[in-house]
C-alpha cells in the first residue's frame, strides 16, 4: 500500500473512532460540536467557566452537555431542572462520576466523592448523628464557635491601627472549628504550618477545577508529564501526612469509649464493628477520607463566605450599620448572641443570605453522576453520565429575584422585613447529597459574623477605587485578597 493511500486510510479511521465518540447519542442533550481527542475543552475558558456555560445556555437551552475529552457531562441550570434532578431524580443522580483525579483523591470513599450505596449512605447517617451530637453534653458547637469568636476578636484587636488583610486569621478560625470537632484540636494564629497546609488546600481549591486537572482526568498518559497538575499530588502528599500524623497521635490519647471527638467516636464504632458478624463498611481508610473531607469541606467554604461577608459590608455601609443596630438591640447587655437569637433578626440573616446569593460560593456544586437513565426536559441523561448542577444560575435568575443583580437584602425580605424562604436559593445543594455541613456552616457565618459587627465597624480604606469583587474561580470562588481597616466599636 503506499504511503498516501495509507495515511488516508489512517485519517479516515482516526475520523469514523472521533465521530463515534462524540456524536450524541439520540434523545442526549445537545450541546457544542465537539473537537476531535479535545471534545470541547478548548471552548471553554477554566480559569472561570459560568460564562461560557451561560453563552452555551443561551444557545441550547437550560440542559445540555458538553465533551470534556472524551467524556461526556451534562450541565444543568435554572431552578426547575436543578429541583428535578437534584431533588425529585435525586436518588438517580446521587453517584459521583470516578474519573482519575477522584480516584486518586478519595478512592470512592469517605462523604465528598464517595459512590453512591451502602458504604456512603453509613458514613453520612453517621457523620451527621455524630456531629449532632456534639451539642448534647460535650462541649457544643456553639461553644466552640463563640470560645474561637473571642481569639479572632483579640486578633483583631491587635491589628485595629494597621491595614489588615483577615484573610490567614478568619481562615484559621473557622478550620479550627472543624477542626476541634473532628480531632479536638485548635491551632494557634501564629502557627506557621498549619497557614501552609491551609494555603495548600486553598491552592488545591483551585487546581481541581483547572484545566490541567481536566487534561490529567481526560488522558492517563498526562500522569507522567512534569505539567502543572503534579502539584495537585505534591499537594494532596502534604496535607495527607499532616492529618494522618494528627490521627497517628490521636490513637495514642484514646479512651475506648470515651469519645472526645469525632475520630473517637469512630473508633469506638470500628470497635463495635469487629464483634459484628455483618460485613461493616466502617474501616481505617475511610475513617482518614472522612477526616480529610471534613477538613478540606469544612473550612474553605465557610471562610470565604465570611471574607465576602466583609467585603460585601464594606461596599455598603448602610447595610453594615442597619446590621449592627439589630445585633445591639437583640444583644442588650448580654456579651454576646446565642445562635437562637437569629431567629429575631430577620435583617442580619437576609444579609448573609444575600452575601451567599451574590458570592455563588460554590458555584458548580459538587459533580454528580446518574445511577440509571434519567428523563429531564424533554431529554435522556444515560445511566453513568456526568451532571454538572449550575447552581450559581439561579441565584442570577432575572425571573427569580427581585433584584438579581444587586447587592440588596430585600431579596430575602418582604414588605413587612419579615424573611421569606426563596425557593431559588441554593448555596448548599438539595437533594440526598446536599451539604453535609449546612447547619455547621450557617451557625459559624451567624456567629463569626455578628461577633465581629458587634466589636467593629469595617471600613475600606481606599475611598477612590471600591472593592474588587472579581471571584478567584475554582471548586469555590473565594475573594481575592484584600486589606481593610478595622474601627473599634463600643
Ligand atoms: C458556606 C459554607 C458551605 C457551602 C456553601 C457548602 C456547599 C456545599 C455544596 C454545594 C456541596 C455539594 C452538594 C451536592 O453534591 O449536591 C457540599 C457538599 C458537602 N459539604 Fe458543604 N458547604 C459548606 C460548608 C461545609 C462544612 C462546614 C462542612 C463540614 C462539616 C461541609 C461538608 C460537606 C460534605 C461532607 C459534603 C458532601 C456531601 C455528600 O456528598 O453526601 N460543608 N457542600
Amino acid at each position: 500500500m503506499e504511503l498516501s493511500t495509507a495515511l488516508l486510510l489512517g485519517l479516515v479511521l482516526l475520523v469514523f473512532l472521533w465521530w463515534n465518540k462524540l456524536s450524541r447519542p439520540k434523545g442526549f442533550p445537545p450541546g457544542p460540536p465537539a473537537l476531535p481527542v479535545l471534545g470541547n475543552m478548548l471552548q471553554m475558558d477554566f480559569t472561570n467557566l459560568l460564562k461560557d456555560l451561560q453563552e452555551f445556555s443561551k444557545v441550547y437551552g437550560p440542559v445540555f452537555s458538553i465533551y470534556l475529552g472524551f467524556t461526556p457531562a451534562v450541565v444543568v441550570r435554572g431552578i426547575k431542572d436543578l429541583k428535578e434532578v437534584l431533588v425529585n431524580k435525586g436518588i438517580d443522580s446521587a453517584d459521583r462520576p470516578q474519573n482519575r483525579l477522584i480516584k486518586a483523591i478519595s478512592g470512592a470513599r469517605g462523604l465528598v466523592l464517595a459512590t453512591y450505596g451502602r458504604a456512603w449512605k453509613e458514613h453520612r447517617r453517621f457523620t451527621l448523628s455524630t456531629l449532632r451530637n456534639f451539642g448534647l453534653g460535650k462541649k457544643s458547637m456553639e461553644e466552640r464557635i463563640r470560645e474561637e469568636s473571642s481569639y479572632l476578636i483579640q486578633e483583631l484587636k491587635n491589628n485595629k491601627d494597621t491595614l489588615y488583610d483577615p484573610h490567614f486569621v478568619i481562615d484559621n478560625a473557622v478550620s479550627n472549628i472543624i477542626c476541634s470537632i473532628v480531632f479536638g484540636k485548635r491551632y494557634g494564629y501564629d502557627d506557621t504550618t498549619f497557614r501552609d497546609i491551609l494555603n495548600l488546600v486553598h491552592e488545591h481549591m483551585k487546581m481541581a477545577t483547572s484545566i490541567w486537572a481536566q487534561l490529567y482526568n481526560a488522558f492517563g498518559f498526562v500522569k507522567h508529564l512534569p505539567l502543572p497538575h503534579q502539584k495537585i499530588f505534591k499537594n494532596l502528599k502534604i496535607i495527607f501526612a499532616f492529618l494522618g500524623n494528627v490521627l497517628e497521635e490521636h490513637k495514642k490519647n484514646r479512651v475506648p469509649g470515651q469519645p472526645r471527638d469525632y475520630i473517637d467516636c469512630y473508633l469506638d464504632e470500628l470497635d463495635k464493628e469487629k464483634e459484628d458478624s455483618n460485613q461493616s463498611t466502617f474501616d481505617a481508610e475511610n475513617l482518614f477520607t472522612c477526616m480529610v473531607d471534613l477538613f478540606v469541606a469544612g473550612t474553605e467554604t465557610t471562610s470565604s463566605s465570611l471574607e465576602w461577608c466583609l467585603l460585601y459590608m464594606m461596599l455598603h455601609p448602610d447595610i453594615q450599620e442597619k446590621c449592627r443596630e439589630e445585633i445591639h438591640r437583640i444583644r442588650g447587655d448580654r456579651d454576646h448572641l446565642d445562635y437562637e437569637d437569629r431567629m429575631m433578626m430577620p435583617y442580619t440573616q437576609a444579609v448573609l443570605q444575600e452575601v451567599q446569593r451574590c458570592a455563588s460560593i460554590v458555584p458548580l456544586g459538587v459533580t454528580h453522576s446518574s445511577i440509571k437513565d434519567i428523563q429531564l426536559n424533554g431529554y435522556t441523561i444515560p445511566k453513568g453520565t456526568m451532571i454538572i448542577p449550575d447552581l450559581s444560575s439561579v441565584h442570577y435568575d432575572e425571573s427569580q429575584w427581585k433584584y438579581p443583580h444587586e447587592f440588596n437584602p430585600e431579596n430575602f425580605l418582604n414588605k413587612e422585613g419579615e424573611l421569606v424562604k426563596v425557593d431559588s436559593f441554593l448555596p448548599f445543594s438539595a437533594g440526598p447529597r446536599s451539604c453535609l455541613g449546612e447547619n455547621l456552616a450557617r451557625m459559624e457565618i451567624f456567629l463569626f459574623f455578628t461577633a465581629m459587627l458587634t466589636h467593629f465597624e469595617f471600613q475600606w480604606p481606599d475611598q477612590k477605587s471600591p472593592p474588587d469583587l472579581t471571584p478567584v474561580f475554582g471548586i469555590t470562588q473565594a475573594p481575592k485578597r484584600f486589606k481593610m481597616r478595622l474601627v473599634p466599636h463600643t
